[in-house]
């Protein structure tokens, strides 16, 4: 499974760039990096070479499309993240004839991830975390949108997106899904374990005890 980085803040990219698939943003994050998005958008396709999404904020069709042929010029590996709405799909339509790859967001349901694979997008992001926030079950929302897209042979990939907890990636991965998209704080965790810390403490102590002859 690949595994983006869900910011736009440049420092927490570099400092996982060796490690990471690709880069999702919105506006929100966005809004939390604190910088002009062109700029900073600009800035973390040197750094990435793999995908980055960047989301467009227009409503409408051709409001879309304009922003994203924008947003596309800016570098080879912006994908660009489109609303699940019928404008949105329409959009899709268009974008993908005019080659430029598309993210599919704010899907919260099978039936939008089928509709959106239909329109040739080339991922579609479940929002795990906030279905799981409403009642709902976010992983098996992600395994029906799995189970559909192996169905009908989709090329579309899954983003499973929202990601809150190192549960959710290894429920990600379980079902197979072919990316999650997560938080610095979420994927700082991945790494961590307290028998890990505690065996390393050990060990060092362990060190300290070997008799010294020589260099060592
Ligand atoms: O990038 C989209 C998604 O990951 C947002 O997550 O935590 O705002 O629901 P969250």
């Amino acid at each position: 499974m690949e595994i983006y980085l869900d910011t736009a803040k440049v420092e927490e990219i570099r400092e996982f760039a060796w490690l990471i698939d690709g880069v999702t943003t919105n506006p929100t994050l966005v809004a939390q990096a604190g910088r002009p998005f062109h700029e900073a958008l600009r800035e973390i396709c040197q750094i990435v070479h793999g995908p980055v999404s960047a989301e467009v904020v227009a409503q409408d069709e051709e409001g879309m499309v304009r922003e994203a042929q924008e947003l596309a010029r800016i570098a080879d590996n912006i994908v660009i993240k489109i609303p699940l709405t019928q404008e949105g799909l329409k959009a899709v339509k268009r974008l993908k004839a005019l080659g430029i790859r598309t993210n599919v967001t704010l899907v919260f349901s099978a039936p939008q991830a089928l509709l959106a694979a239909k329109c040739g997008a080339d991922y579609v992001s479940p929002f795990v975390g906030r279905i799981d926030d409403h009642g709902g079950d976010g992983m098996s929302v992600v395994a029906e949108i799995l189970q559909i897209f192996r169905n009908y042979e989709f090329p579309t990939r899954v983003i499973v997106a929202s990601v809150r907890h190192p549960g959710h990636v290894v429920a990600a991965a379980t079902l197979g899904a072919h990316i999650a998209t997560v938080p610095y704080s979420v994927l700082k965790r991945l790494f961590q374990h307290p028998l890990t810390d505690q065996g390393i403490a050990r060990f060092l102590a362990d060190w300290e005890k070997v008799p010294r002859s020589g260099t060592y």
